[in-house]
């Protein structure tokens, strides 16, 4: 794209102070803001425009969504499990890391995969989760291949990490990086923001763009190639995160189901997380600050939350469903954060409040997209201790303390 065409496009939609600087900048830099705006995504200007129009999102009709409970996966453990171990000698099952994210709350400026959890002795949070599935991969006698999802803005360094770490005893052949997408941001006024006088403010799009992103990355022909048939998608921050679980795994295939999900039961009604629900008859997950009081407070016969199921960010998704439904658009969230960028003075501006919106797809949205999906109840204090603060809930500290009740040595 030269000058004039990129002139053109943007002053199709108001976009052309993007080029206020061009002048002042090499022709190495010229050029790659060129390209930047050749590949922008100017539709998410529309996003934004009816986001300012109406924030909240209509919701069909909800429905409570019950769950395999704990009870219930104890009398058929040996049954699911065996099912599962099945699937994964046949090489049917893989795992996607979800490690593109800015892990921002925590404050570590390099991937948060890379976040010393430990406190006599170094323990990183990949390691953590490499840790878990090893036991998978020795309990199965074979390795599950994994596929690790970073952004433009930590693939490098997550890469030379596990490289440095020799992939902390995984199997490196069954290991394939892949990057997401980025998605410009805007100020409040839908201005696209300038984070260097050459360089359009972007971030990581979301973590529900990951199955486009393999494709994208043509990852497809290996699990064709591969025969993978199921994808267990996990996230970064959950150290305590049991990953390509043949119980789980089992007790899926064997439901016949479309996905499933792990849940755990909510610590108490108002906890601040996701549910998952039926939405006009199919799988869906209600945000807490999308549901009424009855909602929170609804109880069941045997006494349970009608809402009591909470996700955690593991689900399992066939691999064909995801393709057969890959042109289907996934929603596009507008969130409001601090973003870093140039004012028209040419300083750059570190915001302490929210100033601008970044666009995001939410992997969550594609549980909505299935038929139909096994809701699998955990045990949260073996399975979910998320890292997401400082401190506080869901924090480094949280975590350590269930590592150690679970024996792991810190
Ligand atoms: P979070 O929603 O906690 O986002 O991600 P985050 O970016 O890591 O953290 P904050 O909000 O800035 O503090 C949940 C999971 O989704 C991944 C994260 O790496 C984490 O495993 N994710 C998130 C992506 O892979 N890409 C994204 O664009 C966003």
């Amino acid at each position: 794209m030269n000058y004039n065409e990129a002139k053109e496009k943007l002053a199709a939609c108001g976009q052309t102070h993007l080029l206020r600087w061009y002048d002042t900048l090499t022709e190495r830099e010229q050029e790659s803001l060129l390209q930047q705006i050749e590949e922008l995504d100017t539709e998410l200007l529309q996003v934004f425009a009816d986001y300012r129009k109406s924030s909240e999102q209509a919701r069909g009709k909800l429905a409570p969504l019950g769950a395999l409970t704990l009870e219930e996966i104890a009398q058929n453990r040996d049954r699911f499990e065996a099912a599962g171990l099945d699937a994964i000698r046949q090489g049917k099952v893989g795992a996607v890391l979800l490690a593109g994210g800015m892990g921002t709350r925590l404050g570590f400026d390099k991937p948060k995969g890379m976040f010393n959890i430990g406190v006599t002795r170094e323990l990183y949070i990949f390691e953590c989760l490499i840790r878990n599935l090893m036991e998978v991969v020795d309990k199965a006698g074979t390795f599950v291949p994994l596929f690790v999802m970073t952004s433009e803005k930590n693939d490098e360094d997550t890469r030379a990490f596990f490289k440095e770490m020799k992939y902390f005893g995984y199997n490196a052949e069954y290991v394939h990086f892949f990057v997401q997408e980025m998605a410009p941001a805007v100020d409040m006024e839908g201005r696209i923001l300038l984070e260097e006088k050459g360089r359009i403010a972007a971030s990581p799009n979301g973590n529900g763009g990951w199955f486009s992103s393999m494709q994208r990355a043509g990852l497809m022909n290996l699990l064709h190639r591969e025969g993978i048939e199921w994808l267990n998608v996990f996230a970064v921050d959950n150290v305590l995160q049991r990953i390509a679980d043949p119980v789980f795994i089992g007790a899926a295939l064997l439901s016949g189901a479309d996905m499933g999900s792990k849940v755990v039961s909510k610590a108490d009604p108002e906890e601040r997380v996701g549910v998952l629900c039926l939405e006009d008859g199919t799988p869906s997950i209600v945000e807490y600050y999308e549901m009424t009081k009855e909602m929170i407070t609804s109880r069941e016969p045997d006494g349970r939350l009608s809402y009591n199921y909470g996700v955690i960010l593991n689900y399992l998704f066939r691999t064909d469903s995801l393709e057969s439904g890959a042109d289907k658009r996934m929603p596009i969230h507008v969130v409001e954060k601090k973003v870093p960028y140039i004012d028209e003075n040419g300083m750059l501006i570190e915001p302490a409040s929210p100033n601008g919106c970044k666009f995001e797809t939410l992997v969550l949205d594609m549980v909505h997209m299935q038929e139909n999906c096994l809701s699998f109840e955990v045990d949260r204090s073996r399975e979910f201790a998320p890292v997401k603060n400082k401190t506080g809930v869901d924090s480094v500290d949280s975590a350590r303390e269930l590592l150690h009740r679970n024996g792991v040595s810190l």
